[in-house]
């Protein structure tokens, strides 16, 4: 049994919902959000389509390892991560040192529902599909379920009653499953 502590960092599937998590558990547990697709592009003056297409998507991910270096200089915080953020086992490894990590999980169908109309990750341009979300999917999934000291199905639930859900686990210090 692991205990929910230092950082929590919210890991899953583009579009499953991380920011809004986050958004509501900083609220409910007082502590500040990093959103580090965000930091990346405020860091960089550029939009991701923008870094991938000019700096390409090796730059990217170099960008998101060095963001763990400056998150362990700093007090607890909520960290709602880019999905192919925990690909890197290196990054996995550092999370764990200074925090809790929790995916979320919902079906590539309600994922397909709320990135549909969005153009804004480059990995979805021009496979903007259940299947290619299935696919993709199920490539990561097991990685992320390694990685995870929690996992959460998000299908039915508002973020707030996710946020909800880690704060019990958080708040009153109780140990994880995993
Ligand atoms: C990516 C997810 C995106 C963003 C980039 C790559 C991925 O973040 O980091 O487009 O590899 O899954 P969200 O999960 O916040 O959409």
């Amino acid at each position: 049994m692991r205990k929910l502590t230092g950082h929590i960092f919210l890991i899953g599937f583009m579009g499953v919902g991380k920011s809004s998590v986050a958004d509501e558990l900083s609220r409910k547990i007082e502590k500040t959000e990093i959103d580090t697709d965000k930091f990346i592009e405020e860091r960089l003056k550029m939009t991701i389509p923008e870094i991938f297409e000019k700096k390409g998507e090796e730059y990217f991910r170099k960008c998101e390892s060095q963001i763990l270096l400056y998150i362990s200089q700093l007090s607890p915080r909520v960290v709602s991560c880019g999905g192919g953020f925990v690909m890197n086992p290196l990054n996995v490894k550092k999370m764990k040192r200074i925090g809790t990590i929790v995916l979320l999980k919902a079906t590539p169908e309600s994922i397909y529902e709320r990135v549909k109309d969005s153009t804004d990750r480059p990995l979805l341009n021009g496979n903007m599909n259940v299947e290619y979300i299935e696919k993709l999917m199920n490539e990561r999934m097991p990685v992320y379920e390694k990685a995870a000291d929690l996992i959460i199905d998000t299908d039915g639930m508002t973020p707030n009653e996710v946020a909800q859900k880690i704060d019990k686990y958080y708040s009153s210090g109780l140990g994880v499953e995993r």
